[in-house]
């Protein structure tokens, strides 16, 4: 059976960027055991998504009021803000145990029969990347989730029988970077859906003040903000250039980071003050230099950069789309006055000449 314990991160295909990584937000293998150790347990200790965590509170609160499991539901957004964490909060908070696992994890129905008929009474299920569910994984799912059964089938033909099979009550935690390729039948059975929100540059230096004290590194409020700055938004992101910076600040320095050793160490490593490395200004610079700033299709790019469709997609678009590098068009992508300055360009007009 392919459960995934409470206390481990998937990281099995996952899409993974193999050219500078470290301000990608998808899991890497040296982030699981590191996250487990540092992730918060309650939402007292979950620093941002204020919104959805006061909506969440009230949630929880009526549920163990009523002495009801929680509605099942479905949390949407770019990756690393913390969906996995937040769902073990609220196991946390509500007193239940929780199931990690994910949807290309559940590829045979019995991989997802096994699961559902091992949970117990108000347990959490969470399932990571639901909208690569399959259609049989899906359908049995529904009965499942709507009144807790499961429709086995036994025998052959026209001896087969249909088996109806109660399950506990439970709570589905869902999971996706892309709300819109969810079954539209898959997404109604979620009672409460929730997107998820950059983290700003404070809350992003909360987490890395947090995260500091946990692993025991010295950090002055500038050095905090000053990584929090090149982070993306992702805490994922922020608790990975902490221990890079934490590692240049002890070898060149006397282990305390400060902004000064925070930004000549995020300097070494290519992450401009944007949070952009390499892959993200060649893809940006791609466009202006040879497609006059877009639009152009995300095929061409990829094939031009040497990346994957699916990897610009997923891990590098969304936080360029969010700072307003990058557009979106029904014609392609093309990028906006600001990336001409942020790149060095002088205008739209002299772009061959980078100032590179
Ligand atoms: N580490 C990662 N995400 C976090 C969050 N939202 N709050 C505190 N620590 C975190």
């Amino acid at each position: 059976m392919s459960i995934i314990s409470d206390d481990e991160i998937l990281t099995e295909d996952k899409v993974s960027t193999k050219k500078n990584p470290v301000v990608k937000p998808e899991v890497e293998d040296g982030d699981k055991s590191f996250e487990i150790n540092i992730r918060p347990k309650s939402f007292d200790s979950y620093i941002g998504q204020s919104a959805l965590k006061s909506t969440l509170k009230i949630t929880i609160e009526a549920a163990k009021k009523r002495e009801k499991t929680l509605d099942h539901l479905l949390f949407y957004g770019p990756p690393g803000l913390g969906k996995t964490t937040l769902a073990g909060v609220i196991a946390n908070e509500m007193g239940v145990p929780i199931k990690i696992t994910s949807a290309p994890a559940l590829e045979r129905p019995r991989d997802i029969i096994g699961i559902l008929m091992s949970l117990e009474e108000g347990q959490i299920l969470f399932i990571d990347e639901i909208h690569r569910l399959n259609k049989v994984a899906e359908e049995i799912l529904y009965p499942a989730m709507e009144d807790f059964y499961l429709d086995m089938t036994t025998g052959k033909s026209q001896t087969v029988k249909t088996l109806r099979v109660p399950l506990p009550k439970f709570t589905l935690i869902g999971a996706t970077t892309k709300a819109g390729e969810l079954s539209g039948p898959l997404r109604d059975r979620f009672g409460i859906i929730h997107r998820l929100e950059f983290y700003t540059n404070e809350e992003l230096a909360q987490v890395i003040k947090r995260t500091a004290d946990i692993l025991d590194i010295k950090i002055d409020s500038k050095g905090a903000a000053a990584i929090a700055r090149r982070s993306r938004g992702t805490p994922r992101i922020a608790n990975r250039l902490i221990k890079r910076v934490s590692d240049y600040a002890i070898v060149k320095y006397d282990g305390k980071i400060n902004e000064t050793v925070a930004n000549e160490s995020l300097d070494i490593l290519k992450i401009d003050e944007f949070g952009l490395d390499t892959t993200d200004r060649n893809l940006l610079k791609l466009i202006i230099e040879k497609y006059d700033g877009g639009p152009v299709g995300i095929e061409t790019i990829a094939a031009a950069i040497g990346e994957d469709s699916r990897t610009i997609e997923d891990v590098c678009e969304p936080f360029l789309l969010q700072c307003g590098l990058l557009q979106r068009t029904p014609r392609g992508r093309k990028v906006s006055p600001q990336t001409y300055r942020h790149l060095g360009y002088k205008t739209q007009s002299s772009s061959q000449q980078s100032l590179f």
